[in-house]
């Protein structure tokens, strides 16, 4: 059995430095569920904590007192134990001599208030991921746009959640468009390994539910407007978990029975959100609210059993399970794909559907995974 030693994960630290408290709390509250989050009203208390425990990235925001700011980062750039850290800077507005006077003093990035959630998302995991990204653009064009287009309209999902502002379906299954024709070639696995080792694991784990529902789709013959409906629901099946901080998603032990309705509740919130989202077909809906349900009823939210489990539903929480046990995170080794499919088939015989499980299993055996 191969098992992946626990020491490649970095669960990296964000620190956020901001007087205002609100605007604290809202920073916090976008990156919470991809990073664990450290957040000082003061530079002066954040670079005391700066010394003792280097973070991956730094957020300062602080309002209209930018000297401070800049100050700050100049200071970090000095340091030689802190100053390859990303610092993204936030101003008051986009001014244009604010901005290059960021760049100057050494921010990786300046984002101007007021900013999308998304783009505070993509700034941090861009410059967190930064080698893992890079990598991506040397890749083949369809690899690399199945790649950067998906994780895009994941980030802007968090535009969903904060604004109320829906995300067309359209961009959806755009973005979804060479995922779909890299399944369908064959061309997937580059994919699939690719993302592995990116840090925003909702968005890794959704990337894999989307690829494999698209492989079990082709495999049963679907074509067009299914196959868009299977990629984008794969890719939006778990948005909800954006509401849950990063130290409850990847918490190493036992959840506490709190922890754990929280956990749960990440359906609710993902019916939610997609429900913002007028035009997605009720599929989407189906994937997002059923993929926890269990052939024998002891699944979530609803307990729903057998015959009350559609075949998309069966084939979600295959493809669901089987990528959170291949999955690497913090908490939990990544099970290679036969280990995967032996707990699927073994511990987990009445709650799956064994037949579409056996297809499964041969999809996979036959595209060599
Ligand atoms: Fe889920
Ligand atoms: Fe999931």
């Amino acid at each position: 059995m191969q098992i992946e030693s626990r020491t490649i994960f970095r669960q990296e630290l964000v620190m956020v430095v901001d007087a205002s408290e609100s605007h604290r709390r809202q920073v916090e509250h976008a990156l919470m569920s991809f990073y664990r989050i450290a957040t000082f009203a003061s530079t002066s208390e954040a670079l005391a904590a700066l010394q003792k425990s280097p973070p991956g990235a730094i957020v300062i925001a602080k309002g209209a007192v930018t000297s401070e700011a800049l100050d700050f980062v100049a200071m970090v750039r000095r340091d030689h134990a802190l100053s390859a850290i990303p610092v993204v800077l936030i101003g008051p507005g986009d001014d244009p001599g604010i901005r290059k006077a960021a760049m100057e003093c050494g921010a990786s990035s300046f984002l101007a208030k007021p900013y999308r959630r998304s783009v505070l998302i993509g700034a941090i995991s861009k410059e967190i991921n930064k080698a893992i990204e890079h990598r991506w653009e040397k890749l083949p064009t369809l690899h690399r746009n199945a790649l950067v287009g998906t994780m895009d309209i994941f980030n802007s999902v968090s535009d969903v959640i904060e604004n109320g502002e829906p995300i067309a379906y359209s961009a959806v299954t755009d973005a979804c468009g060479p995922l779909i024709e890299a399944v369908g070639t064959g061309e997937f696995r580059t994919i699939l390994s690719e993302v592995r080792g990116h840090d925003n694991f909702s968005y890794a784990h959704s990337l894999g539910v989307a690829t494999l529902l698209l492989l079990f789709g082709y495999t049963i013959g679907l074509k067009g407007d299914d196959l868009s409906l299977l990629g984008s629901g794969g890719l939006l099946h778990d948005v909800g978990k954006m509401s849950i901080p990063y130290d409850v998603l990847n918490k190493v032990g036992a959840l506490s029975p709190a922890e754990l309705e929280q956990m749960k509740g990440h359906v609710a919130v993902t019916t939610s959100y997609l429900e913002k989202c007028s035009d997605l077909p009720k599929n989407i809906h189906l994937i997002g609210n059923q993929h926890h349900e269990r052939l024998n009823g002891t699944g979530y939210p609803i307990g729903l059993k057998g015959s009350e489990l559609n075949e998309l539903a069966r084939m979600s929480a295959i493809v669901d399970v089987f990528c959170a046990l291949s999955d690497r995170r913090p908490y939990k080794s990544a099970l290679d794909s036969e280990n995967a499919l032996q707990v699927m088939t073994n511990s987990m015989t009445a709650a799956l559907d064994q037949q579409l499980l056996a297809l499964f299993r041969e999809m996979l055996l036959d595209t060599g995974r």
